[in-house]
């Protein structure tokens, strides 16, 4: 018998994904009649009712294949004025993002991102078994200076998420103008934007719509502020040569028929959009003072969610734990490297409050607890 493992060590060595605690499943083992769940970054809204008409009027027709995404590519085209040409669509936009890595990634070749980066980016590119390359942040932003300076011969994809989950923080067009200039044509910036939504009215936020640079892919979803993370809808935009050339390594037939008409049902329903936004801004607001006001360091943020940095691990656990006894699913990030940070995703304005109320008791118990010790 040969040595060769049949499972590839870097497989071997991933963990797998481990989703965050379900709703039903807190209520019964603590009592609870409400449960606000804080820990994906998911839409409280729920889904626009237009994609769900738009999805619905497709389900008659599910004994036919998918046509691959073209009526959507043509929407996305005119909405962002591209040609079709430009535009690829996928099941979610790490859908893509795998369709990216899957066959870009060579033996020699390394990926270059920072630390803590996105876990979906993270598994994927750990399961091509390459090189993976980190660079510390700098103050919970990217650093893009160092990330230039760690580019190297072997350098292949470089990941930048903007807005970052789980910082939550952006990089401006001026940061990334400057950063690539460093960076040569044979590598590829996969620029992760699915938190675009929340951040496109920041004055300092640059839309890389307009970047047209031939070696950058921009990937947005349809999961986040348009609610339909449960469908698997996402794009992307880049050079017509890349995505021809993606289009080639695609699954044949994803994104699925009811998925790209939830896309394009949702696209078109702009009060949806506003009324998640305007949503999101009252509880980036509600929880960043909340977490202030007991004394917590807040990360500021663009997207959807914040992350508080507590002094420790143990100290990160004790109130992931005592917010999930009071009904608060948050998310802990210790797969993402953090180990002492949590990420609180907005909800609806109630449950915002009851995220806000839950960490007051659990600091005033913690304390107590500290006063009589
Ligand atoms: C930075 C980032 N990219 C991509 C995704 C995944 O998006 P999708 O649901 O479109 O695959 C997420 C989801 O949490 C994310 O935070």
């Amino acid at each position: 018998m040969g040595s060769v493992p049949l499972v590839p060590p870097y497989i071997e060595s991933l963990r797998p994904y481990q989703a965050g605690r379900g709703i039903e499943s807190i209520r019964r083992q603590y009592g609870l009649t409400r449960v606000a769940k804080l820990a994906s970054n998911e839409n409280p809204l729920g889904v626009s009712p237009k994609a769900v008409e738009a999805m619905t009027r497709t389900l008659t027709g599910l004994n036919m294949y998918p046509n691959g995404g073209l009526e959507l590519r043509e929407v996305l085209a005119r909405e962002f004025d591209l040609k079709i040409e430009n535009v690829i669509a996928g099941s979610g936009s790490e859908g893509i993002m795998s369709n990216i890595i899957r066959p870009f990634l060579c033996d020699e070749d390394e990926v270059l991102t920072t630390e803590a980066a996105f876990l979906g980016f993270q598994v994927l590119a750990r399961s091509r078994g390459v090189k993976y390359r980190t660079v510390a942040y700098d103050n919970w932003h990217y650093d893009l200076t160092a990330l230039a300076g760690h580019i190297n011969a072997n350098t292949k994809i470089i990941y930048l998420a903007n807005p970052n989950n789980p910082t939550g923080t952006i990089f401006s067009r001026h940061q990334f103008d400057q950063f690539y200039r460093h960076v040569p044509e044979r590598v590829l910036i996969i620029l992760d934007e699915a938190y675009f939504e929340y951040a496109k009215d920041n004055p300092r936020y640059p839309d890389s719509m307009h970047y047209r640079y031939d070696n950058v892919i921009t990937l947005r979803t349809f999961s986040k502020i348009y609610g339909l993370a449960g469908v698997r809808i996402g794009y992307g935009f880049a050079h017509e040569e890349l995505i021809r050339n993606l289009l080639k390594v695609k699954l044949p037939f994803e994104p699925s028929t009811p998925a790209q008409a939830a896309g394009i049902g949702a696209l078109a329903d702009k009060e949806f959009l506003h009324r998640g936004l305007e949503l999101n801004a009252r509880g980036l607001r509600t929880i960043t003072a909340g977490l202030e006001s007991l004394g917590l360091t807040v990360v500021p943020s663009e997207a959807n969610f914040v992350m508080t940095v507590l002094p420790c691990e143990q100290d990160a656990t004790r109130i992931f734990e005592e917010l999930l006894a009071q009904g608060v699913i948050v998310r802990p990030l210790t797969a993402f490297g953090l180990p002492n940070c949590l990420r609180i995703s907005t909800g609806t304005d109630e449950d915002n409050q009851l995220c806000v109320d839950a960490l007051r008791r659990s600091h005033a118990a913690s304390i107590g607890a500290s006063r009589a010790s």
